[in-house]
C-alpha cells in the first residue's frame, strides 16, 4: 500500500509560484518543478525550524556533508570525502561560477544538445562560446556522437564541457562506458568536465544513474559535479546544493569563485532541508518515482493511441517527456505557442534546448497528480488536432 498521496491536487495559484504564474484556464507543464507535496518529514523539520522565529545566519555543520556522503554511498555506490564537498546555493550557481573561473572570453564550452536551456546562459553570460555536440536519435534512443565530440574537444579553444547526467530533456541515464569515454576524451584534450547531476534521484524504479566521478580515476580527477536534493524532493526554492570536487586544485579554484560570487552561504532552511531529505526522505522518493513512472506510462499510451503524428520517446530518468513532434510541425517552430493559445496547455518549446537540436520537440513535465496529466493529454490532443487543421 502506498504511504503518500501523490493524487492530491495542491492549489499553487497565488503563491508566487513561477510554474503557476499563468492564466486562469492555463495548465502549466513546463518548468521542471513538481506539483507534489514534498516528503512530510521535510515539512515537519522546516516547520520546527520556523517555529523558533529567529531567522539569522547559518553555519554548515558536519551533518550536512555526512548526509550527502551517506546518501551517495548507499544509493549511488560512490565514496565522497567530507573535504570534497562545497556548499552552493544552487546547481546553476555552481555551473555559472565554474564557467566564469575556468574560461576566458571566447573559449568554447561543449554541451550536448538538446540540453537544459540555462546551460546556454551560463556560457554566454560569462563571455564564453557554446559549442554544440548534438545527440543522435537511434531507434528511439538518444546517443552521444563520440566522433563529433572528439572534434569539438580537440578545438584548441575548448576548455570545458558541461555534461547533463541524467540528461534533461532526453531522459537518458548515461552508462559507465559512455561516461568513461567522455572522461578519456576530455582528459586527452585537457578539458575539464562539469557534471550536472541534479536529476540523479529521479529515475524509473529499478534504474540507477552512474555518477561521472565514480567511473574512473580520470573522471574523478577532471570533474566538478553539481548535486542537490532540490529537484527530486520538490525543494528547489530553498536554494541548497553541493559541488563535489575530488581534485584539490580544481576544488580550490571553484571554491574561490563560489565565494567571490557569494554563492557559498546557506539560507536558514537550506541545511535542514537537505539533511532531512537525505536522511529521511528515501521512502517518499521511491514512491514518487513509481508514481511518475505510471504517469509516463499513461501519457505515452495516450499519445500513441490518440496522436499518431507524435512520438513520445520514453525516458528512463527525469519526470520529463521529450516528445518528437516533427511529423506535425515540419520545419515550423510555432507548435508550443499554438497549443498554449488554443488549449491553455503550457509545455516547454523544444527550440529552447537548442535551436536546431530541439526544433519540432516539446518537453512535457509529468511530475503532477494523474488528474492533471489526464487533463494535459486531452489538451495536447486537441492542440495537435487544431494545429493540423490550421495548416
Ligand atoms: C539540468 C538542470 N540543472 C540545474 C537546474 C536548476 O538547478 P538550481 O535550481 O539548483 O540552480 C535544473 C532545473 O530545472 C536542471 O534541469
Amino acid at each position: 500500500m502506498p504511504k503518500y498521496n501523490f493524487d492530491e491536487i495542491l492549489n499553487r495559484r497565488g503563491t508566487n509560484s513561477l510554474k503557476w504564474n499563468v492564466g486562469e484556464n492555463e495548465l502549466p507543464m513546463w518548468v521542471a518543478d513538481m506539483d507534489f507535496r514534498t516528503a512530510p518529514v521535510i515539512t515537519e523539520a522546516l516547520q520546527k525550524r520556523l517555529a523558533l522565529g529567529a531567522y539569522g545566519y547559518s553555519v554548515i555543520p558536519d551533518e550536512w556533508s555526512d548526509a550527502y556522503i551517506h546518501w551517495w554511498k548507499e544509493r549511488h555506490h560512490l565514496d565522497i570525502r567530507k573535504e570534497e564537498l562545497i556548499f552552493s546555493t544552487g546547481v546553476i550557481p555552481t555551473v555559472s561560477s565554474t564557467v566564469r573561473k575556468l574560461t576566458t572570453p571566447n573559449e568554447n564550452v561543449v554541451i550536448q544538445t538538446p540540453v537544459y536551456n540555462i546551460f546556454f546562459n551560463c556560457i554566454v553570460n560569462n563571455g564564453a562560446r557554446v559549442l554544440e555536440n548534438p545527440l543522435i536519435l537511434k531507434d528511439g534512443r538518444w546517443e552521444m556522437d563520440f566522433e563529433d565530440l572528439e572534434k569539438k574537444l580537440a578545438d584548441p579553444q575548448t576548455s570545458l564541457m558541461i555534461l547533463c547526467n541524467p540528461h534533461n530533456p532526453v531522459g537518458r541515464i548515461w552508462t559507465k562506458e559512455e561516461l568513461s569515454r567522455v572522461g578519456e576524451l576530455c582528459a586527452k584534450y585537457g578539458v575539464t568536465v562539469i557534471s550536472d547531476e541534479i536529476h540523479c534521484d529521479i529515475a524509473d524504479p529499478g534504474k540507477e544513474y552512474v555518477p561521472f566521478a565514480g567511473v574512473s580515476e580520470t573522471c574523478r580527477r577532471i570533474s566538478v559535479t553539481a548535486i542537490a536534493p532540490t529537484k527530486c524532493f520538490n525543494i528547489a526554492g530553498l536554494n541548497t546544493s553541493a559541488a563535489f570536487i575530488p581534485d584539490r586544485i580544481l576544488r580550490h579554484k571553484v571554491w574561490r569563485q563560489l565565494n567571490t560570487d557569494e554563492c557559498g552561504e546557506p539560507n536558514f532552511l537550506a541545511i535542514t532541508a537537505a539533511v532531512t531529505a537525505f536522511e529521511k526522505g528515501g521512502e517518499w522518493l521511491d514512491e514518487m518515482n513509481a508514481y511518475v513512472r505510471a504517469n509516463k506510462d499513461y501519457a505515452i499510451d495516450f499519445i500513441r493511441k490518440n496522436m499518431p503524428e507524435i512520438d513520445p520517446l520514453d525516458t528512463e530518468a527525469t519526470y520529463l517527456l521529450w516528445a518528437d513532434c516533427r511529423k506535425a510541425t515540419g520545419p515550423r517552430t510555432d507548435l508550443q505557442k499554438f497549443i498554449r493559445k488554443e488549449t491553455g496547455l503550457y509545455v516547454s518549446c523544444g527550440e529552447q534546448y537548442g535551436v536546431t537540436a530541439g526544433q519540432g520537440f516539446l518537453r512535457i513535465n509529468l511530475a503532477c497528480p494523474r488528474a492533471l496529466v489526464e487533463d494535459g493529454m486531452r489538451r495536447l490532443a486537441e492542440g495537435i488536432r487544431k494545429y493540423a487543421a490550421a495548416r
